[in-house]
């Protein structure tokens, strides 16, 4: 009975010590959980996320190539399934940037995610101005910097594990480089991610909060093809690698996903465009739009059509870790618990190795 009492008081401490630790990150968001569902072109939409915000989370509307229109119609959607908080993640070199903000604020998102691209100040002026808050991506310690100094209030760092297009460093050095020198904005780390204990120890070095993808995507609530989604529970995290650039002159931005028949075939593309253009039948400009237009409607092919042969099938290092489809609290729940349990498990380590200590004076 006292022990199970004792078990008791021991889990409420530890969530005690885990909302200490991303109280911060829930006040920024304005959510439970310190958990960001990160955009997904295709997939972070109307139901997956209210489904996160629903849950505790914070979900995030991919704009994507959407036009201004589409945007609007989507956030009204998703407020008509949630009347908690959520964002808006826009791409900075989308041609109707200005406009896309202006849907955003006219609609009364709270929190815009700025992706793709350093926002130049104005943008961040913008969105400040009108009365949201303005999160963008790290990829380097300086330019986080210059980001909060142009008025950045949160900072997403990803690490290359995660899914989608990636820079090149991990999670594991990018928080080295950046958390112990950036106290004064929330930063939310990225990349596979797939248990609450692995956020825990981010938490513990300074992180205000996680955001996941991967985890989501998969989720009972993604609307991602039921083919996309067993690509998912069939895959391990080895499965998830970068798109390869053959030839430097002719650069592919990293993109991580399944390997599949269609990443394949674009080693085969470039391979192709490359003999073309050192025999002078196709010119520099046009074999780079050639390269660039193999993915063109890819995502939508895996996502939505489910063709995950041919598509492009997005997915972190983390993908080895969805066993199978789960509501997506289930999966905000189990984050939270594991992080419980390695709290606990933690003091119980501290307190065997204390013991002895003590017995022998
Ligand atoms: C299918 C898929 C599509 C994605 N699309 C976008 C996107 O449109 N914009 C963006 O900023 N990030 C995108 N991402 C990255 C996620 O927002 C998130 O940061 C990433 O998935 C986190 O790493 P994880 O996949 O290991 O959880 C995408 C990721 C996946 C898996």
């Amino acid at each position: 009975m006292e022990n199970a009492v004792n078990d008791v008081n021991r889990r409420a401490i530890a969530r005690r010590q885990l909302q200490d630790l991303w109280q911060a990150g829930c006040d920024f968001l304005g959510s439970e959980v310190s958990i960001l569902g990160g955009a997904m072109s295709w997939v972070s939409e109307r139901h997956l996320v209210s489904a996160i915000s629903n849950a505790g989370g914070f979900g995030v509307i991919a704009c994507g190539a959407m036009q201004p229109e589409r945007l609007a119609e989507e956030i009204s959607a998703t407020r008509a399934l949630t009347d908690r908080p959520f964002g808006v993640n826009l791409i900075t070199m989308h041609p109707e940037l200005e406009k896309l903000v202006a849907v955003c604020l006219e609609h009364e998102v709270t929190h815009v995610v700025l992706a793709g691209g350093v926002p130049s100040g104005a943008t961040i002026r913008q969105v400040r101005d009108g009365g949201a808050r303005a999160i963008a991506f790290a990829p380097a310690l300086a330019l986080g910097k210059r980001l909060v100094k142009l008025g950045i209030e949160a900072l997403v760092i990803e690490g290359s594990e995660a899914g989608g297009h990636v820079g090149p460093v991990s999670l594991n050095v990018l928080v080295q480089e950046i958390l112990p020198y950036v106290s004064d904005v929330p930063v939310f780390v990225a990349g596979g991610l797939g248990r609450g204990d692995a956020i825990l120890s981010y938490l513990e070095r300074g992180a205000a909060g996680a955001q996941l993808g991967t985890l989501f995507a998969a989720s009972a609530e993604s609307i991602a093809h039921e083919h996309f989604k067993k690509a998912f529970i069939r895959a391990s995290a080895r499965d998830a690698i970068t798109s390869s650039q053959l030839d430097e002159r002719f650069p592919v931005i990293p993109v991580r996903g399944l390997t599949n028949s269609g990443t394949r075939r674009f080693m085969a593309h470039q391979a192709d465009v490359l003999g073309r253009f050192q025999k002078g039948e196709v010119s520099r400009e046009d074999a780079q739009l050639e390269i660039e237009h193999f993915w063109a409607g890819a995502l939508r092919r895996a996502v939505i059509e489910g063709d995950v042969e041919e598509g492009s099938v997005m997915a972190g290092q983390s993908v080895g870790m969805v066993k199978t489809i789960r509501p997506v609290r289930d999966i905000i729940d189990s984050l939270v618990e594991q992080a419980v349990d390695a709290l606990i498990l933690r003091d119980e380590r501290m307190s065997a190795r204390r013991v002895p200590e003590l017995a022998a004076g």
